[in-house]
């Protein structure tokens, strides 16, 4: 089974940028973490700071992967071109969102991305993508 994991412009930055909201962990150790509990999971990993290198990744492995979790960060309370190319794809996508966006601005409220998506899971930290994978791999057998 193969998962790709894509996630959005700053979240490079994960473990520096704003602890409080975001953790201090960064996304390589958590990362690290979760390929060692699924082991049998081929992940294939893409980040980008860049909306169009988003849209091209989603289109990549929209036709190879069995599903994809996909963390748009700011992109997601912005881009009609991220929601259009995951309603155009074959892949599951999941959007996950390690805040809680409805805690937070009334800009982050708005997703572009949650009507397209398959699920979407936010506010329990890094553990949201483990359960977004847990969710495909359930799905799957
Ligand atoms: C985020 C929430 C977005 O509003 C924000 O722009 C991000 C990260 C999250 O994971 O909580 O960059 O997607």
């Amino acid at each position: 089974m193969t998962i790709a994991i894509i996630n959005g412009p700053n979240l490079n930055l994960l473990g520096q940028r704003e602890p409080g909201i975001y953790g201090s962990d960064s996304f390589e150790t958590f990362f690290g973490q979760l390929k060692a509990r699924y082991p049998d999971i081929n992940f294939e990993y893409f980040q980008s700071n860049v909306e169009g290198e988003l849209v091209n990744a989603l289109q990549k492995f929209g036709g190879v992967a069995d599903g994809i979790v996909l963390n748009p960060a700011a992109y997601t309370h912005t881009s009609v071109a991220i929601g259009d190319c995951i309603a155009a794809i074959k892949a599951p996508v999941i959007e996950v969102h390690i805040s809680n966006v409805h805690a937070r601005e009334d800009f982050r409220k708005l997703s572009h991305v949650s009507a397209k998506a398959a699920g979407t899971i936010c506010g329990l930290g890094l553990d949201g993508y483990r359960l977004a994978v847990a969710h495909l791999l359930e799905k799957k057998q």
